[in-house]
């Protein structure tokens, strides 16, 4: 049926998502077990990836895609990959073989995968060489090309590896089907160009480049319209937005003019790299209501010889000119921070830095990793000798300190009204809710209440979850 198929299409006719989006509905309705085909989008790793697979999700519902968390019912799998440590390409190489099985019992099962880890070589090449069950791997660079990979693997009956291919272009107009439908992601650029020593996203995702302002504001309006609540900006470094543009635009204006867009919603961004963060950026958090009041603003290490090595360009005493400042200008302002333990050649007195850092910056919460060297990137070249058992100590005192931060922030916040947005129920019948600051708290309540902003009391603090009764 396949080689029939291609007979009948002239496929030098076609470059487009939408077209062959068409041909491969009549192609994946006929290869599916059931009335629908079913497809399986698994998403690794940050909100770049998650708002690439909505992006994989919208167009496989262009082609007639229904969608299951199942494998066993799926007709297509996809995993979108994340690089970012060695941990998170383990857990995507154990899950690929898992699905081995799978494919033995339903062979027309057509297993792709995409992301971060594809754009590396030496990962492809294992991935083709390990996995002869696998038909597509396909880079970051080629999302807008997904379903022409998947219409030649089928019809052609090949496996296909398209990588490697970053042509800087931002290709709009890729059908999305979101996951929420009051929480969403909105990006605003691509790639990064600053080279952290021990990052590998530079390399998997490209050079930066901005998207322009009027597409960005069409997507914020559109999002609003349809009710979204919640909309954070995305970007590796959002604050170098505009440098690839034209026409002079800054991070701190686009976050303003969205701000002035008519309607009940709130903005969130990320991610804010301390070297290029403004006072302009501050001052327009401070002057909008709908922005909200939590900046997430990587720091990495509280050593200036750390940062010197990371290639991070501030230091801690630039860093914490930003903080005081923002502290100063934005009431009860929310801070949280990336943080990397265990960088080759870090000692425990640079350690002790980083330690020192947070409880003078007083997080509302951190996202905590011991370094994983990344091949091709200059960190991990770079001498290494303290052992994984002696940073994970380090790695559990700090989770220690942040947890007496976070549980002291909590208690703060105990007989005060916040406004929330209710996200969803919990088993027990309590429904989960975010603070402006990004902070949870649970109420009780309906379900109708999903999807509102609710005025909520906090009554009891639980270290960094909070315990409520509305108003
Ligand atoms: N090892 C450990 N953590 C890393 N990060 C990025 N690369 C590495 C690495 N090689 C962390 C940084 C970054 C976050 C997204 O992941 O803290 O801000
Ligand atoms: Fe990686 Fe640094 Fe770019 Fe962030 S700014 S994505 S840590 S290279």
């Amino acid at each position: 049926m396949d080689n029939q198929l291609n007979q009948n299409l002239n496929t030098a006719d076609l470059n487009g998502i939408h077209e062959y989006s068409e041909l491969l509905s009549d192609i994946l309705k006929f290869r599916a077990r059931g009335e629908v085909p079913m497809a399986l989008v698994r998403t690794y790793g940050c909100q770049q990836n998650v708002a690439d697979s909505e992006k994989l999700k919208g167009m496989l519902k262009e082609m007639g895609c229904d969608f299951t968390e199942d494998e066993n019912e799926a007709d297509i799998i996809i995993f979108n990959t994340c690089a970012i440590r060695e941990h998170a390409e383990d857990r995507v190489f154990g899950n690929v073989g898992a699905l081995k099985n799978i494919k033995r019992r339903h062979p027309s099962l057509i297993i792709a995968l995409c992301g971060c880890m594809m754009e590396q070589e030496h990962i492809a090449e294992r991935i083709y060489k390990s996995f002869s069950f696998v038909s597509l791997v396909f880079g970051t660079h080629e999302i807008h090309n997904f379903p022409k990979l998947l219409y030649s693997t089928i019809t052609e009956n090949h496996r296909i590896v398209a990588r490697g291919n970053d042509d800087g272009i931002i290709h709009e107009n890729i059908p999305t089907l979101r996951d929420g439908t009051f929480k969403g992601w909105l990006s605003i650029m691509y790639g990064c160009n600053n080279f952290c020593t021990y990052c590998i996203v530079p390399y998997v995702r490209g050079r930066e480049r901005s998207r322009e302002p009027e597409v960005i504001m069409q997507e914020a309006r559109d999002m609003i319209a349809a009710g979204y609540k919640d909309i954070t900006l995305l970007g590796q470094n959002v604050n170098s937005y505009g440098k690839t543009l034209e026409s002079k635009k800054t991070f701190a204006s686009l976050l303003a003019d969205i701000a002035e867009l008519d309607g009940d919603f709130r903005l969130r961004f990320m991610t804010s790299h301390p070297k290029d963060l403004s006072n302009e950026l501050i001052d327009v958090i401070a002057s909008h209501d709908k922005i909200c009041n939590h900046i997430h603003l990587p720091f990495q290490s509280g050593s200036d010889r750390i940062l010197k090595l990371m290639n991070r360009h501030y230091d801690r005493k630039r860093y914490m000119e930003i903080v005081n400042y923002a502290k100063e200008k934005i009431p009860n302002l929310s801070l949280t921070s990336d943080i990397i333990v265990g960088f080759p050649g870090e000692t425990y007195e640079d350690f002790q830095q980083t330690l020192s850092l947070i409880k003078e910056v007083e997080y509302t919460s951190l996202f905590t990793f011991i370094f994983s060297p990344r091949v091709g990137t200059p960190a991990a070249k770079m001498d290494d000798p303290i052992p994984y058992e002696e940073k994970s100590k380090w790695f559990s005192e700090l989770l220690k300190v942040q947890e007496e931060i976070a549980a002291k922030r909590c208690e703060s916040m105990v007989s005060k009204t916040y406004r929330v947005l209710v996200e969803s129920a919990k088993p027990n019948g309590e429904l989960t809710s975010r603070t402006e600051e990004n902070i949870i708290v649970e109420f009780e309540g309906s379900e109708d209440l999903i999807g509102t902003f609710q005025n909520v009391e906090v009554t009891k603090a639980r270290n960094w979850i909070l315990k409520g009764k509305l108003v």
